[in-house]
């Protein structure tokens, strides 16, 4: 039996039993299966979640891009690795082998090298979906440069602020991208996001949309020039295990974004051991995951695992709605995808389209459905798993978060029996468990609770970064001793996890993790604005929408309320980007807070969603006589 791909239950089981009996035993034997160390490791794994501290394969010494790229060479060098899908249909396909992606990711690694990038700098990526993204994560991986994507819908400001979080020395990014019918100017962006970012030093410019931009002189550089002269050898430099291989941004409950930082050795070995048994990735498959390389999908399930396992894996572009809504599936049947992993929001509203967009195409390539970010309601399952699976493929419902790097909760399929809505079972090395608000642990079936993890696993991560404190407070304090993932969830009565939602002040909008108190500081920039909360309601396409409610200033003037709420999302767009905008807005007298002065954004919630029925006992508010003034001009 090998630990590394698991095909069927009884070996699920097997394995998983194992993996808590044994986990560092488990874990060597993975590790020693498949990767290509340049030392092997002292100790497999040292951890105190009080401090936090955890450390995975001490001593080890390795280059990821080894086990991406070089590993491969002799095997399956002509292989596509890296599969194109360009936003414009009529645009061909590019087919980058792993002998030309190697080539690219070694010209590029030289060309970060000549502009002083070293070990442990960090670098910006802002870039679309093209191959240069991949390219540069890679590049940076292989000489030990700290990468960090920020999805290129972010703002200038919400870029600056994670260029200066970071001290990043240089940004990556192109002239502009396609989205759809549109192009966007992402170098402008990026002008007027580095205005206020002493510490970045070059940029480097893709060309991808041939329009005119202005280069800053001595700061700015086209990028093909410089690849053009580069060599195409470049040594991989040998990290560490723990060596940081990159940050990635995600929300938190206050303005800052929080810097996920992981490190090299355990990231390697979970996301590849993921990836080969949650979507069962066999040698000729063409593996797709719809996510942006901006969120950690992207890097887990685009880049890294896929290319560890030597896999095909499709980049696109575009949009599900461009040309038509059809896209997705055309590229299904263009490619012959047979793992397809998008995300609920995406499904929904596909679902909502005619269905001779499905049945135009030919789908029967497709061996396995995944989905990922927010919880799948159970008529957007059907809809999958009818008319995208025809019921004959497993629909993985992954379960995870940029903090834990890989995907944590989720059937292996042909193994584990699917259920609608569940994420089900935990993966090998897992350990979860429900908590009760006294911080008591939930034992037997049938229960719910706060989903804690119990013991560490390779991809966790291993700090915020530049703020210790922040990430023992956030994810090591509520409860003694275990990782708190911020969800609700609930175990059924065979043990089967389905997560519920987010039980903190962060919601998910089209599976984007939005943190309600940036999105206030932003409201709050409004001259007109005293006060305002966000809550998330009920969306039959994004999962959830926001919903503001917001207090004015009295100044006795007289505003007009809709030139308020353009200007108030447009604030929103600014800070952050469209993605964090308002459905609704409604101008309110109070907000309903606690004694001590704490919005109750439970009742909040009630309203926005129409819920009404049970507010609970609202006399222990400050302002109890706020919450009825606000029922009766509910939006
Ligand atoms: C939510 C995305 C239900 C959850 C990989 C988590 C999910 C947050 C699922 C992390 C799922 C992710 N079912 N909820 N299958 N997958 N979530 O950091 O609330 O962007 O905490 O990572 O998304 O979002 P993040």
């Amino acid at each position: 039996m090998s630990n590394y791909h698991i095909k069927h239950l009884e070996e699920y089981f097997q394995v998983y039993r194992k993996s808590v009996r044994y986990p560092e035993v488990f874990w060597e034997e993975v590790a020693e299966e498949h990767f290509l160390w340049r030392k092997k490791w002292d100790k497999v794994l040292e951890w105190d979640f009080t401090k936090p501290e955890i450390k995975w394969f001490q001593g080890a010494k390795l280059n990821i891009t080894e086990n991406c790229l070089d590993k491969h060479l002799y095997v399956r060098g002509d292989k596509t690795a890296i599969l194109f899908e360009p936003n414009n249909p009529n645009e061909e396909a590019q087919h980058i082998t792993y002998k030309q992606l190697h080539e690219k990711v070694c010209k590029f690694a030289n060309v970060l090298k000549s502009k002083g990038i070293q070990k442990g700098d960090r670098v910006i990526i802002y870039l679309p979906m093209i191959p240069e993204l991949a390219v540069s994560v890679l590049a940076c991986a292989r000489i030990g440069a700290i990468h960090s994507v920020v999805f290129a819908g972010f703002s200038s400001t919400a870029l600056s602020t994670r260029v200066n979080d970071c001290q990043a020395k240089m940004v990556i990014t192109s002239d502009g991208s396609y989205r759809g019918a549109k192009t966007i100017d992402l170098k402008g962006i990026v002008d007027e996001g580095l205005e206020d970012c002493p510490t970045v030093e070059n940029v480097l410019v893709a060309k991808r949309i041939n329009t005119n931009i202005e280069m800053k002189s001595g700061r700015d550089y086209w990028l093909q020039p410089l690849l053009d002269e580069a060599s195409a050898e470049c040594n991989p430099e040998i990290m560490d295990a723990e060596d940081p291989l990159f940050i990635l941004y995600t929300s938190g409950s206050t303005g800052r974004p929080k810097g996920m930082l992981h490190t090299t050795g355990g990231y390697m070995v979970y996301t590849a051991y993921t990836f080969k048994n949650v979507f069962q990735y066999k040698e000729n498959d063409i593996y797709w995951c719809t996510a942006d390389i901006g969120w950690i999908t992207g890097h887990s399930y685009i880049v890294y695992g896929p290319l560890a396992n030597g896999a095909t894996t499709v980049m696109f572009e575009g949009v599900p709605s461009y040309p038509d809504y059809g896209r997705f599936w055309d590229i299904v049947e263009k490619h012959k995808i047979t793992q397809f992993y998008t995300a609920p929001t995406a499904i929904r509203a596909l679902a909502k389209e005619n269905l001779d967009f499905v049945n135009k195409y030919e789908l029967s390539s497709l061996r396995v459905l995944g989905t990922v970010g927010e919880p799948i309601n159970e008529e957007a399952w059907h809809w999958y798993n009818d008319n995208i699976g025809d019921k004959k493929c497993p629909i993985v419902d992954t379960w995870w978060q940029t903090e834990t790097g890989g995907i944590l909760i989720s059937p292996v399929p042909f193994s584990t029996p699917t259920k609608p809505t569940y994420a089900t079972l935990p993966l090998p090395g897992i350990q979860p468990t429900l908590m009760d608000e006294n911080g008591k642990e939930i034992k037997g079936n049938s229960v719910e609770g706060r989903l804690c993890i119990k013991f560490p696993w390779p991809s966790i991560a291993r700090t915020i970064w530049g703020d210790h404190e922040r990430y023992k407070n956030t994810y090591f304090s509520a409860f003694d001793n275990k990782y708190f993932t911020g969800d609700g969830a609930l175990r059924d009565e065979v043990g089967y996890y389905r997560i519920t939602g987010r039980v903190d002040d962060v919601i998910i909008v089209s599976g984007h993790n939005l943190g309600t108190a940036p999105i206030e500081d932003s409201i709050n920039e409004h001259p007109a604005v005293a006060e305002s909360a966000i809550v998330g309601f009920p969306h039959d396409v994004k999962g959830n929408a926001l919903y503001g409610y917001v207090i004015l200033k009295e100044t006795g003037e007289v505003r007009d309320r809709d030139n308020l709420r353009k200007e108030i999302n447009q604030l929103i767009t600014d800070h952050i980007g469209p993605i964090a905008k308002l459905n609704k807005i409604q101008f309110v007298p109070g907000l309903p807070k606690t004694r001590s002065g704490k919005i109750m954004r439970r009742i909040l919630r009630k309203i926005a969603s129409k819920d009404t029925s049970n507010l609970g006992d609202t006399s222990t508010l400050l302002n109890p006589e706020v919450v009825e003034l606000i029922m009766k001009e509910a939006l």
